[in-house]
């Protein structure tokens, strides 16, 4: 190496002594060109295949930046922006819904109805006001509503009931609970637990009367109706929100968990700015109009598809709930240009029968975050879609990143020629529990590629992209920072998803810490194994879990798998596994189900069943089997079975 150099100094001295400077610059270039080339081939591969990625990447940041600092220096919060959005095309279409088209005008004049309604029952800045709402273009509406006078509005999911309902409420403090009228009978079977002081509202789904509006308040204690205080209060006079500024509260937004009870985390303005923009800027436009059918209490829906709407103007179709089998049909009656999907959704609309609606539409886009890799190819294939932004982020966290370039499969990236750019990390730990490794000075190590690991985000505060706000109870917010992460001192946000980058810097989705169990000395991916059920098993629901055997180490793989009609083949489904499995990861026990209990993120629930394990004491309705490892089959596991594996004389 010095050689080279001390070879490159002489041939520079060389051609400035024979043709002057300019001819020496253009040579020097030229030389440390070919020295790189030659010593460091392997690097000026990786920085030619992924400079224009990482390029382009870096554009949409800095536009994304540039958005930010334009509204912190305004110190807007998100009704501030909406209504600048307002001033330039109050007529476009805001929300559809339905056969309801709200255009932006209706949408903030809504929000101010609702203002004045708060206003007016004492609400103020620092108030927290729920909701319990069913999608619908008013839920937004409401929430901006209260964030003009400054109140913090918790978005509950709708599908709780009982214990967790309470736990929502309660955890987030709030002054207020407005709830859709179906929900009803949910409030009221903890209403002996609410705080005294809470004011509950009902909110009906209805176009507003507001030349006859009927009286509010029922006889005696009946709850009063927000829709009918609605149609009797005149909107109040637009004003600049009164509330914390770009950096205050927004909304709580609670993430589900495997296990445990709802977490509320908190999203400002800042955060919610830099999620929206942070996809649109990839590749959407502003003419855009984006199909989302998620649940808005959710930062799919209500973050980064709503926020298209608020901040950018683009027009956003909602849907009451998800079907597949009118994904695309919808996308095709409402002319939208881009879909937004979560999780196991591709798959359900990839199981659909194929249909001539399948290609007339004009989705140019999808975008959204557990476009699984095995169905990437085909999904777009069929379904004839050009471009795919596949992104990863915690509603918690500050780590974000997204897939720009479409490569199949991948969660998003990290350059390896400028890293610090973005700083974001995927670091060593130990696959069980999850804890990084730490080496002889105790700070943590980065993963080579290819090497499995945690994904990290660097905080530092007031940096929008780089904040960590957590959650609203403050001790669950700790367990998600670690601390002396390259220097001592420094802090990260650590997501519990373990990730694996390529050479080229793109990430892989592995596991969550957790969903690795140990079988046979080895290390099962419950997310591979349940990927691999699910493509030979017609893309069926399927959940892959560890449960323990009496005398035996580790957890035996078990899956949950439903079976609503009965033509579910086991034998076949042996067969494949066999095939496509190594031996340790094939599940040892099946739980073959009629139903399947959903949480709100489509995400089977694991813990439970995971509780239950193969006692057929514990398994009401469901059919067991266990593998048979000689004839290569699922046998019928019942009560003598049971007794049978327990005491080893059935060995599996
Ligand atoms: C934004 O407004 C809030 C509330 O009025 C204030 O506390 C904060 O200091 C302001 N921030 C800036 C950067 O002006
Ligand atoms: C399984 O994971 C543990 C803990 O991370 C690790 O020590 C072990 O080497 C892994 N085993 C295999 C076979 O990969």
């Amino acid at each position: 190496m010095i050689l080279a150099v001390v070879a490159i100094a002489a041939a520079c001295i060389a051609v400035w002594l024979s043709h002057g400077f300019l001819y020496t610059v253009a040579a020097s270039i030229l030389f440390a060109a070919l020295y790189a080339a030659v010593f460091h081939t392997r690097w000026c591969y990786v920085a030619v295949k992924t400079t224009p990625r990482d390029l382009r990447a870096l554009i949409s940041y800095i536009q994304i930046l540039w958005t930010a600092r334009k509204f912190a220096k305004r110190n807007w919060t998100l009704p501030d922006i909406f209504h600048d959005v307002v001033q330039r095309h109050p007529d476009k279409p805001c929300f559809m819904f339905q056969d309801e088209v709200w255009t932006f005008k209706e949408v903030e004049d809504f929000s101010l109805r609702m203002t004045a309604v708060m206003r007016a029952q004492g609400i103020k800045k620092g108030n927290v006001v729920g909701l319990l709402v069913n999608n619908c273009p008013q839920l937004p509406a409401l929430w901006l509503g209260n964030a003009r006078l400054g109140a913090v509005t918790p978005l509950i999911n709708t599908n709780q009931r009982g214990n967790a309902l309470l736990h929502s409420i309660n955890v987030a403090a709030c002054d207020v609970l407005i709830f859709s009228e179906e929900y009803n009978s949910a409030i009221q079977d903890i209403s002996k637990e609410l705080s005294p002081s809470l004011k509950l509202f009902k909110f009906t789904h209805r176009p507003l009367q507001t030349s006859s509006p009927k009286q509010a308040l029922g006889s005696g204690d009946t709850i009063p109706d927000l829709t009918c205080l609605l149609e009797a209060t005149p909107p109040a006079p637009w004003t600049l929100a009164d509330a914390d500024g770009f950096h205050g509260k927004l909304l709580y937004i609670y993430t589900s968990g495997t296990t445990g009870l709802p977490k509320a985390a908190v999203i400002s303005n800042t955060r919610y700015v830099f999620m929206a923009t942070g996809i649109h800027f990839l590749r959407l436009k502003k003419s855009d109009r984006i199909y989302c059918p998620l649940p808005l209490y959710h930062t799919a829906g209500g973050v980064i598809s709503v926020g298209q709407a608020l901040i950018l103007g683009c027009t956003v179709v909602l849907k009451a709930k998800f079907s597949a089998s009118q994904y695309f049909p919808d996308c095709a009656k409402y002319k939208a240009t881009a879909a937004h999907y979560i999780g196991e959704m591709c798959r359900y609309i990839l199981a659909t029968p194929p249909s001539p609606t399948d290609t007339q539409h004009n989705v140019r886009i999808i975008f959204g975050n557990g476009l699984r890799p095995q169905i990437w190819t085909e999904f777009l294939k069929r379904f004839n879609v050009k471009h795919v932004i596949e992104f990863y982020g915690a509603t918690e966290g500050n780590a974000n990143i997204a897939n720009t370039d479409g490569t199949p499969g991948a969660i998003g990236f990290l350059s390896r020629i400028i890293p610090a750019v973005y700083p974001i990390a995927i670091i060593k730990v130990d696959q069980e529990t999850g804890e990084p490794i730490r080496n002889s000075q105790g700070l943590c190590q980065l993963a080579e590629p290819d090497e499995p690991g945690v994904f990290i985000g660097k905080i530092t505060p007031n940096n929008p992209s780089r904040e960590y706000l957590g959650y609203v109870d403050k001790a669950a917010s700790q367990k998600k920072v670690v601390k002396d992460v390259f220097a001592h001192g420094d802090q990260a946000f650590i997501s519990g998803d373990i990730l694996v980058a390529d050479e080229l810097g793109y990430l892989y989705f592995r596991d969550r810490t957790g969903d690795t169990f140990r079988w046979r000395g080895e290390n099962v991916s419950t997310t591979e194994v349940e990927a691999a059920i699910s493509r030979v098993a017609d893309h069926r629901d399927a959940v892959v879990y560890g449960v323990l055997v009496p005398n035996i180490e580790g957890r035996a793989g078990m899956c949950g798998i439903v079976d609503t009609d009965g033509s579910l083949d086991l034998d076949q489904l042996a067969r494949a596994l066999a095939r496509d499995l190594p031996a340790y990861a094939r599940p040892v026990f099946l739980r073959v189900m009629g139903s399947v209990d959903l949480t709100g993120t489509f995400k089977m629930k694991k813990t439970d069943l995971q509780k239950e394990g193969f006692d057929p004491a514990q398994v009401n309705n469901d059919k067991l089997y266990y593998l048979d490892g000689k004839l290569g089959r699922y046998l019928p596991l019942g009560t003598d079975e049971y007794e049978k594996i327990v005491k080893g004389e059935i060995r599996i």
